[in-house]
């Protein structure tokens, strides 16, 4: 008997929230998430682009969804599995209508978006644009909450950014001459500075713990491998993204230094991504290298869906077995290991787990 009423009376306490200031409930930091397609969970539905910067058809989204939503996997997303973790509800896409409140956060990311405005401009929501986005809320945060809390809110917030691929891919697809006019370390630069002022952007808004990816290794993506003789993967790819990853890396130490009570994560995919292509079977897949949706060598025609040029496409049976879902992308399986380590793993600074508690 006298067990049972204090089990009751503890359960009482675990389910009346904590105050504090102004008799509000306290709640998990906020996730705010900028980016591409590693992050976008359908903002390009809501946009005028093509089939190529939409995953909103099947077999997208089959092994978790069941239904295609726009993420552009078979499943959930690295945002997606961070909120989990961080006891979040999934984190709602800007641009989807009918949410208007936004009390755990956004996502901006947009699939094809880069830092630079010309990577795949008209087609996509660019990283300065996303930072426009945010700017909105935010003055809709201080309006609604006033302005301490507001910055309460915006400062305890946690910021994903994955940025960069589409930089790097849409120059050498779309013959921009931008990209050849300028030396590798040039292009760089100004991506990395790109990025920055979007960084800066947050900072003013309030924000000050920051999580991002590294730029994976695309040179073997089948996509991009596909349009070499021998199917070979592209060096002088793989070379501008270790580039990027290393300026990427300094800048975030020049940014602790320079900003106060800036921090970040920073997760290397680059690396993560080279193992299981190398190695799958230690991971846990049978495939490191064709993509489990799409068409021709290595599945690198970006068919998969049916919807866009190419219509013809095959899919495998189980798409955990494939560390591609399709030319571009990782499975989910593959993409739930990266937010593991990004949350809870030896990344430096520090992880995910330690920014939300800290
Ligand atoms: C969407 O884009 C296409 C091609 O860029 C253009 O022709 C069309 O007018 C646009 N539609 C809207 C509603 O903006
Ligand atoms: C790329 O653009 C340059 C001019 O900017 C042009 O001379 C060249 O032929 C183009 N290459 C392709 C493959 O379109
Ligand atoms: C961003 O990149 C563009 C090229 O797309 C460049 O003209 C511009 O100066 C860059 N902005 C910053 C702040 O670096
Ligand atoms: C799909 O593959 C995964 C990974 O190899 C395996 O764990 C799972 O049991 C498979 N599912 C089915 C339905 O065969």
């Amino acid at each position: 008997m006298a067990k049972s009423i204090f089990l009751v009376v503890v359960v009482l306490c675990l389910l009346i929230p904590t105050p504090i200031h102004g008799g509000s409930v306290q709640q998990a930091s906020a996730l705010f998430i900028f980016g591409d397609s590693f992050f976008d969970p359908g903002n390009n539905n809501y946009i005028n682009t093509t089939s190529d910067f939409q995953a909103n058809q099947w077999p997208y989204g089959k092994s978790y969804f069941n239904t295609p939503t726009g993420r552009f996997s078979d499943g959930r997303l690295i945002p997606d599995f961070i909120a989990e973790y961080a006891k979040l509800p999934l984190i709602p896409a800007y641009l989807e209508p009918g949410n208007n409140e936004y009390t755990h956060g956004a996502n901006f990311a947009s699939g094809g978006a880069g830092a630079l405005v010309d990577s795949h401009a008209g087609f996509v929501v660019d990283l300065h644009t996303q930072l426009r986005h945010f700017n909105d809320l935010a003055n809709h945060y201080k309006q609604n909450l006033g302005d301490t809390k507001a910055s309460q809110f915006l400062s305890t917030a946690v910021y994903l950014f994955s940025c960069g691929s589409n930089d790097y891919l849409s120059p050498v697809a779309n013959n921009h001459s931008i990209y050849y006019q300028h030396t590798q370390q040039q292009y760089v630069d100004m991506v990395i500075a790109n990025l920055t002022t979007v960084i800066k952007g947050v900072y003013e808004a309030g924000g000050r713990k920051y999580g991002f990816l590294t730029v994976p290794p695309l040179g073997c993506w089948p996509a991009v491998r596909l349009k070499q003789p021998g199917n070979t993967c592209v060096k002088q790819i793989d070379d501008i993204v270790r580039l990027h990853n290393q300026a990427l890396a300094r800048q975030l130490e020049n940014l602790e230094k320079q900003l106060e009570g800036f921090m970040f994560s920073k997760f290397d995919i680059y690396s993560s991504i080279s193992d299981r292509m190398k190695n799958p079977s230690k991971y846990g897949f049978k495939e490191g290298e064709t993509a489990c949706c799409g068409s021709g060598p290595f599945g690198g025609i970006y068919s998969c869906g049916g919807m866009r040029r190419t219509k013809e496409y095959q899919v495998c049976d189980n798409a955990s077995e494939y560390l591609f879902f399709d030319s571009y992308h990782p499975n989910e399986l593959a993409t739930r290991q990266f937010a593991e380590m990004f949350w809870n793993g030896d990344v430096e600074p520090y992880n995910l787990k330690a920014l939300f508690e800290g």
